[in-house]
């Protein structure tokens, strides 16, 4: 049984991609900033804090073996014209979305390496294809997270490891209901399914179901790809 470790995995994406490889018959560690109490796949970790990753996977190894899966879906959005935008605040959406990534990848690729196997999948967003106004940290970590996914598919495709990323657009979590909740979607989720071609919201499990494929042995061929999922809003 292979072991998946899910970053953001207490909530909304994360969630339903931890839920969904348990059902596929994976052994799945999901570690979140605020891990939920009643889950005991649960382990709490920042991404951007090293030590408290390398402290969650040795308690992962030494429960559920190697890992050789891992999907990055911990982040953090951000709303604010760029001219408000302080460098404190720049800088913490790039260290949860750009350097989380960068310090789990660090970490598990030794366990990948060794198994000569190994599956990245990195949840950017459909806003890096196409920009969002007041959102350019966010977008400038999420387009950085998908550069960083077709490097890395280049250097590690022989060592049999694939790395792909998923942009979502429009997915219906507790992330995109606080927007709403500040009127920050420019109209209601409502508004924006009458402009989305589907005609609907995103399900956390539409991108969970991109992710397994990703993941499967059958997807072995695909690797360095963005692969979006937004119901059309983005072609
Ligand atoms: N919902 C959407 O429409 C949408 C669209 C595009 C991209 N995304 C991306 O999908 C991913 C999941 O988003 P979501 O909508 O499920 O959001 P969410 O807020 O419901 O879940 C995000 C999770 O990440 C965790 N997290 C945040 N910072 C962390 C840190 N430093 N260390 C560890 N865990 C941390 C949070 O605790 C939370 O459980 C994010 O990367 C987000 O940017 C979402």
């Amino acid at each position: 049984m292979k072991t998946a470790v899910v970053t953001g995995g207490a909530s909304g994406i994360g969630l339903a991609i931890a839920q969904r490889l348990r059902s596929d018959g994976f052994h799945v560690a999901a570690l979140d900033r605020n891990p939920a109490a009643d889950d005991d796949s649960a382990y709490r970790a920042d991404v951007t804090d090293p030590d408290s990753i390398a402290e969650a996977l040795g308690a992962v190894r030494e429960k559920l073996g190697p890992v050789t899966v891992l999907v990055n879906a911990a982040g953090v959005d951000g709303f604010k014209r760029f001219q408000n935008i302080d460098f404190a605040e720049w800088q913490r959406v790039i260290e949860v979305n750009l350097h989380g990534v960068f310090h789990t990848i660090q970490a598990v690729l030794p366990d990948m390496i060794e198994a000569g196997w190994g599956r990245i999948v990195n949840i950017s967003s459909s806003s890096a294809q196409s920009g969002q106004p007041f959102m350019s940290h966010y977008v400038s970590s999420k387009s950085a997270v998908n550069g960083l996914t077709k490097s890395l598919a280049l250097e590690l495709g022989p060592s049999g490891i694939t790395v792909n990323a998923v942009p979502p657009g429009f997915i219906d979590t507790p992330m995109l209901r606080r927007s709403e909740a500040r009127r920050l979607l420019g109209g209601t989720v409502e508004d924006h399914i009458q402009r989305t071609p589907v005609r609907r919201v995103g399900k956390p499990e539409d991108i969970a179901a991109t992710c397994a494929f990703l993941i499967s042995d059958e997807a072995g061929y695909i690797t360095g790809q963005i692969i979006g999922v937004n119901g059309g809003r983005n072609t």
